[in-house]
């Protein structure tokens, strides 16, 4: 493959979930930046709206659409709209997630809770994979994204249902690999480490900060643009030969809370 046409996503479209804020809106970005058509969707139309702005206004293509990944009809209204807008769907980033940051305490939480949690987590990115994957096998390029989490793989108190829904997307994302791939569609998931976002910031304290900082290597918090980096990365002809696989971005760490 030439080289120019590595990381060059020219006449791709890719759909974002949670594509108004945090990691969401810096993979569309650079999604963007390498030439896909992107539809930004998000729970919020105004910060949909915004991200959009900013890719129209740096010369890329993007619209954007109100869906909340865990109402069924909007996961359907998301896809129809992408492909009433730019034809098929090439990209999928499963982005919008909830939960974690240590407030899981199992004596508190409840099953409405645990439920909220692996419909976003779980159910959502199951779900629009399963509605994308048609338009993928029939355009002949397809890249199902999952963002994943370092709790999927960590063992941190309070953090069994974040952890555990983070370790079944990672799961559904290798199995769904055997599935999807016969029909030339990629699956992978890119696990981010503590990553400088508005969720961050609402758990984030000093004392936190500098527990996981001891267990980073590389001795800083995550920037939205390292993980969109690995977005790109598996959205890419360059990791055509790529499926199944966890990518955790995170500064070489384990970033535990304990
Ligand atoms: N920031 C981190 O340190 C970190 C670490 C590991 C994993 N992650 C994962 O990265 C993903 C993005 O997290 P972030 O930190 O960028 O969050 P964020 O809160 O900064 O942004 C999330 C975006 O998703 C949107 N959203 C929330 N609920 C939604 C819903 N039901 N439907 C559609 N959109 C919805 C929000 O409006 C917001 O625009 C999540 O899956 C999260 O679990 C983040």
């Amino acid at each position: 493959m030439e080289f120019d046409k590595l990381f060059d996503l020219s006449g791709k479209v890719a759909v974002v979930t949670g594509g108004g804020d945090g990691i969401g809106k810096a993979a569309c970005e650079v999604l963007a930046a390498a030439g896909a058509s992107v539809v930004v969707s998000n729970l919020s139309l105004e910060k949909a709206e915004s991200t959009v702005d900013g890719i129209v206004k740096a010369g890329g293509k993007a619209v954007a659409v109100k869906c909340d990944v865990m109402n069924k009809e909007d996961l359907s209204n998301l896809v129809s709209f992408a492909v009433k807008t730019y034809g098929t769907i090439n990209i999928l980033v499963n982005n919008a997630g909830l939960g974690g940051g240590g407030r899981e305490n199992p004596f508190d939480i409840d099953l409405d809770y645990v439920e909220r949690i692996y419909t976003i987590n779980v159910f959502a990115p199951w779900q629009l994979s399963k509605l994308v994957a048609p338009y993928m096998k029939e355009s002949g390029y397809g890249s199902i994204i999952n963002i994943t989490s370092m709790s999927s793989i960590n063992n941190s108190p309070a953090m069994a249902i974040y952890g555990s829904s983070k370790a079944a997307l990672n799961h559904m994302a290798s199995n769904l690999a055997f599935d999807y791939g016969p029909m030339g569609i990629r699956v992978n998931n890119v696990g981010p480490g503590a990553t400088k976002t508005r969720a961050l910031s609402t758990v984030l304290t000093p004392e936190i900060e500098a527990k996981m900082l001891a267990h980073t290597p590389i001795k800083r918090l995550g920037e939205v643009s390292d993980i969109a980096g690995a977005v790109l990365y598996f959205a890419s002809p360059v990791s055509e030969w790529v499926s199944g696989q966890v990518l955790m971005v995170n500064g070489g760490g384990v970033q535990t809370l304990d």
